[in-house]
């Protein structure tokens, strides 16, 4: 699966469209350094990204969706949350073994995976019940 953006993720909100193409602009040069066997360093550089960055953006999204009583918020704090401790999971395998290529290659595999289904099902899901709310 290629890891770029692609209209079929945009939601049509331009702060979430935003934030989302950001995660992904970042990780795909995060993918481009691997492929330039620059990971070790890269690595430590992507995750305190991804910390900060998508912490940051399902705050903003949690709040959106708190203000507009959506239904499914619970759902979604479930699985910002999953996400985050993945992503601390992969921090102690960093910090324990180093920065190997067959955890990047994990770590990228799971990027993937998991911000495509996510965006397309859960995130654009709250977006129809905004669209539908807002009439
Ligand atoms: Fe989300
Ligand atoms: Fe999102």
């Amino acid at each position: 699966m290629k890891f770029e953006w692609n209209k079929e993720l945009e939601t049509g909100i331009p702060a979430l469209d935003l934030q989302h193409h950001g995660i992904f602009d970042r990780i795909a040069n995060f993918f481009q350094k691997c492929d330039e066997s620059e990971a070790e360093k890269e690595i430590i550089v992507l995750f305190d990204f991804l910390d900060s960055y998508t912490k940051k953006h399902f705050i903003y999204e949690e709040n959106l969706q708190s203000y507009n009583n959506y239904p499914g918020l619970a759902q979604q704090q479930e699985q910002h949350a999953l996400f985050l401790a993945e992503l601390a999971e992969f921090r102690r395998t960093l910090e324990t073994a180093g920065p190997t290529r067959e955890l990047s290659l994990s770590i990228k595999g799971k990027l993937i995976r998991w911000l495509n289904h996510h965006i397309k099902n859960m995130d654009k899901q709250f977006v129809d019940f905004l669209k539908a709310k807002q009439g």
